[in-house]
């Protein structure tokens, strides 16, 4: 699937097994710095590194705390100290957090080098992998400081999803529900017929984002739709220690900004892929962090509902409003 952003367009490849073919579809001879995670299996980091004439490999600890401006300034030392020009590149191989900070690091080093992203988790393979945001926290603000820096090539290999838990699967689901929702039925009704085919899925959820970065390269107005439920679902894990992952709030933040018809639907998808639904959560402190968001402005947020599956329109919600959704 090609992604036209101009002089900034790549392609995606999506395809079972194109990652034991990443020596044909990319350009590893040079030097390549590639970055993993504790968590990914290292075979894949291996496999890559054989593939390529002077790798070298970074295994981050795993989680969000590594998106963190330590690791980058030691991916930067990395680079530096092995000699690493313009013409070398990085090679994300995990999931979200390696691609938002192997980008990032990628778009600083040097002003801007060569950056290949092999998403290994499903969450970034139907999402992160494509799109260009790049990332680190600071001062526990998620994604506070990073770039709009598109990759070169994009490598999805569902083969690399079979070592991911279940809960990491479904964690996924939420967001492909997500896009099916707000922008395409028939992704939608794979989930709430439980007939899900997963290269369909990858495709149908990188041709919705890939629209909406087409026409909205850097976040104004477009993005917004890929928000929906996110807002609650912020506030769940926000309040909730811990307890969920990312996808499961979504999952959960989704079901108060639609009709009752979709909740129904929404309510079945959810199920099929062992998402919970709920969280008995104190309402007012869901909206005390709402109104924090660093999207609310002059006391109101705007909000993506969903009437019918496969459309969405923005609302502009007031405090008062969203309690009552909340209700
Ligand atoms: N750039 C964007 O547009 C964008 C969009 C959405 C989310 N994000 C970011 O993505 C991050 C979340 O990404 P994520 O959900 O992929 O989480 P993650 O990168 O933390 O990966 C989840 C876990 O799965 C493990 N893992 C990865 N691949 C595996 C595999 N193939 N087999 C077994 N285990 C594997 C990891 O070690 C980790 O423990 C967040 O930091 C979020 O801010 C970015």
């Amino acid at each position: 699937m090609y992604i036209d952003l101009k002089e900034n367009g790549y392609e995606a490849v999506i395809e079972k097994g194109c990652f034991e073919k990443a020596d044909t579809l990319l350009n590893l001879k040079r030097k390549v710095l590639i970055v993993t995670d504790d968590g990914v299996p290292v075979k894949y980091s291996k496999t890559l590194a054989n593939k390529c004439d002077n790798a070298t490999v970074v295994t981050i600890p795993q989680g969000e705390k590594s998106k963190s401006f330590e690791s980058l300034q030691m991916l930067c030392s990395i680079m530096l100290s092995k000699g690493f020009d313009r013409h070398d590149c990085v090679v994300a191989v995990g999931g979200g957090v390696c691609g938002d900070l192997a980008g990032f690091c990628a778009s600083v080093y040097m002003r801007g080098i060569d950056f290949y992203n092999i998403p290994t988790t499903l969450l970034s393979q139907i999402d992160s992998s494509v799109g260009g945001k790049t990332a680190v926290n600071l001062d526990s603000v998620k994604n506070i400081v990073g770039t709009f820096y598109q990759p070169k090539k994009v490598l999805i290999d569902p083969y690399l999803l079979e070592t991911l838990d279940k809960r990491q699967m479904s964690n996924g689901y939420a967001e492909a529900i997500k896009m099916g929702l707000t922008s395409d039925e028939k992704l939608f009704n794979m989930f709430y017929e439980n007939r899900i085919d997963i290269i369909e899925v990858i495709t149908r959820c990188l041709d919705v984002k890939r629209k909406i970065v087409e026409q909205d390269e850097k976040e104004s107005n477009l993005r917004k739709v890929l928000n929906f439920g996110h807002t609650v679902g912020h506030g769940i894990e926000a309040i909730s220690n811990g307890a969920f992952y990312h996808g499961e709030c979504v999952g959960m933040g989704m079901r108060y900004v639609c009709s009752d018809d979709v909740r129904n639907k929404l309510d079945k998808a959810l199920t099929n892929v062992n998402l919970p639904l709920k969280y008995d959560f104190d309402k007012e402190e869901i909206i005390k962090t709402i109104m924090h968001d660093k999207k609310a402005s002059k006391g109101s947020i705007d909000m993506v509902f969903v009437n019918k599956a496969g459309s969405f329109e923005i609302k502009k919600m007031t405090k008062e409003e969203i309690r009552d959704i909340l209700n």
